[in-house]
């Protein structure tokens, strides 16, 4: 078995990466959350394929297992499907010490997430990510949130897990497209801090495509490490931890003008990582090899490099509607090689046109 720690100032937990793993799900819980009643709120077509396991996991560890359905989509990450599981717990009577267990992708789990933080102030929580980008990003961390009419992730709080359960085989159902997306934030984490991850990608790519179980696991080792070790030193985003949003200024924005749901988060990323290292170029920050290399990863990984794009005045207007602004200036992150990035609000702004051009299709 493998295992990430995460060590954070008021607390630390571990991260479980093993094939098969979701069979031992109930053991894992009862280590950290031992109580006689669990509530399993999950994504309900992820609930179809690996719901009865999880479940029969959960009895016997002896619990009496109370579920909660969340329909599929960004869409259902709101308000209302906190209320409805609000009514689940309510329903079953479950009490303080009574662990949440989230099965499902990122939807699912900033939603089950923001569950648990607020039921009864706060019950124990358990993250069972079942996509590649929830494996190696949104269950690492403790942010937990939804959406609202006024914009994406509005809500929500900080509040770790006591445990994360990552079973690398349930890939094996997840869409092609699905997957790739994951692999767009592995690069970002070698980009901005991993030479050595960035270097091993390119030479697995065929493997890691062809969803071959080692390097799988190792792939998703090395990213929740990384990603454990950022959150590690910045908890709650004061520095470091902003480097995590490397390609997703230029990314937000792609994703709001095409419409959410037209190019996926992950494929935004990818282009914007692209996008934001042709500034990086511009402004003689990083090389143009850097750039080069970082293009072919992603177009070998089946990620795009090129989009049809909004005009660009209205894609700077999307950029600064960012929440990451502060004081009204774009807070940029960027390249100076692979493996090592910086954070500046200071660059031309023809740079930043030209940085669009170079994903135009
Ligand atoms: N909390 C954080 O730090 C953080 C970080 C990054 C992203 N996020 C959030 O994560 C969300 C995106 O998560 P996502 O990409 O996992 O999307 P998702 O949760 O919508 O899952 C994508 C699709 O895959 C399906 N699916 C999930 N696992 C499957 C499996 N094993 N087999 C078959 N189908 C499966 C789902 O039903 C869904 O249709 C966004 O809301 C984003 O804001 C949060
Ligand atoms: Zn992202």
């Amino acid at each position: 078995m493998r295992k990430v720690q995460m060590e954070l100032v008021h607390t630390r937990y571990d991260i479980f990466i093993e094939p098969g793993i979701l069979s031992s799900l109930g053991k894992i819980v009862h280590k950290v959350a031992p109580h006689e009643q669990c509530a399993l709120l999950a994504d309900e077509s992820v609930y179809r394929i690996y719901g009865q396991r999880a479940k029969q996991a959960l009895r016997e560890a002896g619990y009496n297992v109370v579920v909660g359905l969340q329909p599929v989509g960004e869409n259902n990450k709101t308000l209302d499907t906190v209320g409805d599981l609000y009514k689940v717990l309510l329903d079953a009577k479950l009490e303080r010490r009574s662990p949440v267990i989230s099965l499902g992708g990122g939807v699912n789990g900033d939603t089950s997430g923001f569950v648990a933080a607020t039921y009864l102030r706060g019950v124990p929580f358990i993250q069972c990510p079942t996509t590649l980008l929830a494996m190696v990003d949104a269950s690492v961390g403790g942010k937990v949130g939804v959406n609202v009419v006024q914009g994406k992730n509005l809500i929500g709080s900080f509040y770790q897990p006591r445990a994360v359960v990552i079973d690398p085989q349930v890939l094996a159902s997840l869409p092609a497209r699905e997957f790739r997306c994951g692999l767009a934030e592995c690069v970002k984490h070698a980009m901005i801090s991993d030479a050595g991850l960035f270097d091993w990608m390119e030479g697995n790519r065929n493997r890691i495509l062809q969803l071959d179980g080692e390097v799988l696991e190792e792939l998703i080792e090395r990213n929740v490490a990384i990603k454990a070790g950022i959150v590690g030193q910045d908890e709650k985003e004061h520095g470091v931890r902003a480097l995590l949003n490397f390609g997703h200024t230029f990314g937000h924005a792609i994703e709001t003008t095409a419409g959410y749901g037209v190019v996926e988060h992950g494929e935004a990323v990818a282009l914007g990582m692209i996008a934001v290292t042709r500034l990086a170029v511009c402004e003689k920050l990083c090389s143009e090899e850097t750039f080069v290399r970082l293009a072919a990863l992603i177009e070998k990984l089946g990620l795009p490099t090129r989009v049809a794009l909004a005009p660009v005045p209205e894609l700077l207007r999307a950029m600064t509607m960012d929440k990451k602004i502060i004081d009204g200036r774009i807070r940029l992150v960027l390249p100076q090689k692979v493996g090592a990035a910086t954070i500046t609000d200071s660059v031309a702004e023809e740079h930043i046109t030209e940085a669009w051009k170079s994903i135009e299709k």
